[in-house]
């Protein structure tokens, strides 16, 4: 099949075609990143500018770390500095990079529907980086190849997300990939952090976070998204952690192969133990590593490498 979006915005707009063609088009790219030299020359004179208004350690390092393997010229710009300090309007800082003639721009932002924004009013390719609550496709990518990998299927697999479901980008894209690609994803949150309606997505809503883990295959956790929230915080990290955490009696309701997941970073302690965050069903390291070959895989695709046939 040809992949023909220039932008990648968001999981909703991807077909499971499109979605299962990514994933197997990142199988080679982790093959590549296995070997002794790492680097291919797919995207040489390529220019991918990654522009972060939000902390990161994973994505734009993964990114930057993607574009590299490919031969491309990887440029970093995080807003704390650049001229946005100075007032400079996201448009102006995108369309003056845009100026230097890159061929993709790879952005975070605290703002829901940013990517899209830039996406209508620049010619180069856009891809999210994780938008405000609204999407963060490369993780949930990345999060389906891990599961892919571990169970040796996506469909038919029980999907358990718990925690933070409101101000979380992962569990949006995450719902949206994992049910086009055929799993039953169930949510689960205090109520201030389950947003009515959820279901609408595709998935199952639980106020209780042994019903949802109970009979899953995948269990996977999200910290509190502290820095959209306003004090005080409800419910207190004490109560989130009692009633949300992840506790080893809670994992045995889950199927008993099931795997852990975490997007990152964790709050050791609140939503996970640290003998769970690093137990033996954990594939939190697996996920880190599968995101540069997704990555690798996303750009290539969008950076028009020749396009591919099946
Ligand atoms: N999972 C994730 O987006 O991590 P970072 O915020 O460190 O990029």
């Amino acid at each position: 099949m040809t992949f023909n979006h220039k932008h990648i915005i968001g999981i909703k707009d991807l077909t499971p075609e499109e979605l299962t063609f990514i994933l197997d088009t990142s199988i080679s790219f982790k093959e590549i990143n296995r070997r002794d030299i790492k680097k291919v020359p797919t995207l040489r004179g390529k220019t991918i500018i990654n522009l972060f208004f939000e902390a990161s350690t994973r994505t734009r390092t993964s990114f930057e770390i993607a574009g590299k393997r490919l031969s491309a010229d990887t440029i970093n710009i995080s807003a704390s500095g650049s001229s946005v300090v100075k007032g400079e309007t996201l448009e102006d800082t995108a369309k003056n990079i845009e100026a230097m003639n890159p061929d993709a721009i790879v952005m975070r932002h605290n703002a829901s529907g940013a990517c899209e924004y830039l996406a209508k009013r620049l010619d180069c390719a856009i891809i999210n980086a994780g938008d405000g609550m609204h999407e963060h496709p490369s993780q949930a990518l990345l999060d389906a190849y891990t599961i892919r990998e571990a169970k040796g299927k996506i469909e038919g697999l029980t999907v358990a997300i718990i925690g933070d479901i409101t101000h979380s980008r992962v569990v949006r894209s995450n719902i949206y990939c994992l049910t086009k690609l055929g799993a039953k994803v169930r949510v689960a949150g205090p109520g201030t952090m389950l947003p009515p309606g959820i279901e609408r997505l595709g998935c199952e809503a639980y106020k209780n976070i042994d019903d949802a883990i109970k009979g899953s295959d995948v269990v996977m956790m999200l910290r509190i998204q502290r820095e959209r929230q306003g004090a005080p915080l409800i419910p207190s990290v004490r109560e989130y952690s009692k009633f949300f955490g992840l506790t080893h009696a809670r994992m045995k309701l889950a199927k008993e192969d099931a795997i852990v997941m975490h997007p990152g970073p964790i709050n050791r302690g609140v939503e996970l133990p640290t003998s769970i965050a690093d137990g033996p069903q954990n594939v939190i390291l697996d996920q880190v590593e599968n995101g540069v070959a997704v990555r690798m895989a996303l750009l290539y695709l969008a950076c028009g490498g020749e396009k591919l046939q099946d």
